[in-house]
């Protein structure tokens, strides 16, 4: 298959929604990386992204919508059916990287939601990913559009790297703003709960909802504490993830990567050992280190992973930040490209 360039003009993004509404696949541009889009509401359209993807099909998609109206038809009941908070958070946090998960209607194919009852719906940020969800006329089904396990493309030159010759059509966009994928906040229950954690913050939410949010048990201890979170893989006695997609190997480059906990000198000390280890046997060590701004290092982390393998390193350092606000989203990233390889 010889997978289209497209531009981000009118008469591109009109080509690209015709070609979702005839079952084919375009990956897009939006604020939080880069979606590989199919008509949400056509089964086989979207089984043909898993398939392009090599994810598994347990694993269930984000629903993209351009305006408030495309939810009636998804949702149980229709819009004004889904409740307060959800409602609020759709006004107050739509368009932008936010994920809400709510009980679907019969129109969603369970193909879609990977089996389940409920349906993720996201209406993004991004001018050029509303255009083209407008274009098509009907509901996108895009996860990020990279090959499952590796990280998500932030650019359009990522997108080709896993899915030149898999998919009709790329939208050549620019580098995306936020880096990371969107929050996302089951709202099926009484309250709130972080499914996956963003640059949407669980503070955030609180502060517009005015009641607690919380997060979903596998993302935090037995004790609760934040800076513990996540640190033991599923598979070894870890908590299992609601959201199907946090279970499988994520973000992973090519290369090995190693977390690196601890204050300056510890980071020093530990890089130094583990550098030089590596040294010795014939591995090209590559560090990573963002200081204690989690929105540059939401908006580079995936880019850095990718260029680095780009430049052939065999072992990557990441020192770990503080899991502060965005930071807890972007720590999360981190643990798992490091496949729970933590040094402490
Ligand atoms: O920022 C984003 O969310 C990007 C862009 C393209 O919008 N999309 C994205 O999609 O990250 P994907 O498929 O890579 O991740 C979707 C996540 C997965 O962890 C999936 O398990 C979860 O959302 N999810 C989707 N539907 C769900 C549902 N009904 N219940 C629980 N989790 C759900
Ligand atoms: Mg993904």
């Amino acid at each position: 298959m010889n997978t289209i360039r497209l531009n981000t003009n009118e008469e591109d993004i009109r080509r690209a929604g015709e070609i979702i509404r005839s079952g084919g696949l375009v990956a897009f541009p939006t604020e939080t990386v880069y979606g590989l889009g199919a008509d949400a509401l056509n089964a086989e359209a979207v089984a043909s992204v898993y398939k392009a993807k090599g994810r598994p099909s347990d694993n269930p998609m984000i629903v993209h919508i351009a305006k408030m109206e495309d939810m009636d038809d998804l949702v149980d009941g229709g819009t004004f059916r889904i409740s307060p908070y959800a409602k609020i958070l759709a006004k107050q946090m739509w368009p932008g990287p936010l994920t809400m998960v709510l009980k679907k209607s019969a129109s969603v194919p369970t193909v879609t939601t990977g089996g389940l009852d409920t349906v993720a719906i996201r209406m993004p940020m991004d001018e050029t990913a509303r255009s083209l969800i407008e274009a098509a006329g009907r509901p996108v089904a895009a996860p990020s559009a990279n090959k499952s396990g590796r990280p998500s493309p932030t650019t359009a030159y990522d997108v080709l790297e896993d899915m030149d010759g898999r998919i009709d059509a790329v939208i050549m966009g620019g580098q995306c703003d936020v880096g990371i994928e969107s929050t996302v906040v089951d709202m099926t229950g009484d309250e709130p709960v972080i499914l996956r954690p963003g640059i949407v913050t669980k503070e955030w939410l609180e502060g517009v909802l005015g009641c607690e949010v919380h997060y979903d048990k596998a993302l935090v201890t037995d004790e609760g504490t934040e800076k513990e979170a996540m640190r033991t893989a599923p598979d070894q006695g870890g908590p299992a993830p609601k959201s199907p997609g946090m279970k499988y190997t994520h973000y992973s480059p090519k290369a090995k990567v190693r977390l690196i906990a601890g204050d300056d000198e510890t980071f020093g000390n530990r890089v130094m050992e583990l550098g030089v280890e590596a040294f010795r046997e014939g591995l090209k060590p590559a560090i990573l280190e963002y200081g204690n701004d989690p929105n540059k290092a939401a908006h580079k982390l995936f880019a850095d992973l990718r260029e680095l393998d780009r430049q052939g390193y065999d072992i990557i350092f990441i020192r770990a930040i503080d899991t502060k606000g965005a930071g807890f989203g972007v720590m999360n990233r981190m643990i798992k490209s490091a496949g729970y390889d933590i040094v402490k």
